[in-house]
């Protein structure tokens, strides 16, 4: 996931390529959820995309989430920095 994805590389002039474009990258295994973890994962996804409720069930899609294992930071000159799963779910929000 890259800074370059939103106004921000090109509002400061920053090359997709140049590390103050921040780039963070995760690694994992997709992992089907349980049935206590679905109802979560169905609100989540469909209230970012709405559409998804109706699309035709005979296609076998299944909710899943990302396991991540591995994250890096890529924000400056001088290597990656590693961010730990716990630190990094430790700063989000749930809803
Ligand atoms: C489902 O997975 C979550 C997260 O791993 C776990 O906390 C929960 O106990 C599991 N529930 C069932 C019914 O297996
Ligand atoms: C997530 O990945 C870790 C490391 O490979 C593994 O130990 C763990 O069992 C995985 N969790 C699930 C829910 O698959």
């Amino acid at each position: 996931v890259s800074l370059a994805e939103t106004p921000y590389c090109r509002k400061h002039k920053y090359d997709p390529q140049n590390p103050l474009c921040a780039h963070i990258i995760f690694a994992g295994s997709i992992v089907k959820v349980n049935d206590s973890e679905a109802d979560v994962a169905k609100k989540a996804l469909f209230s970012r995309h709405p559409e998804m409720e109706s699309w035709p069930k005979d296609h076998n899609w299944f909710f899943a989430k990302f396991n991540i294992t591995n994250i890096w930071v890529l924000d400056y000159f001088g290597g990656l920095k590693i961010v730990t799963p716990e630190e990094y779910y430790s700063t989000l929000q749930y809803f």
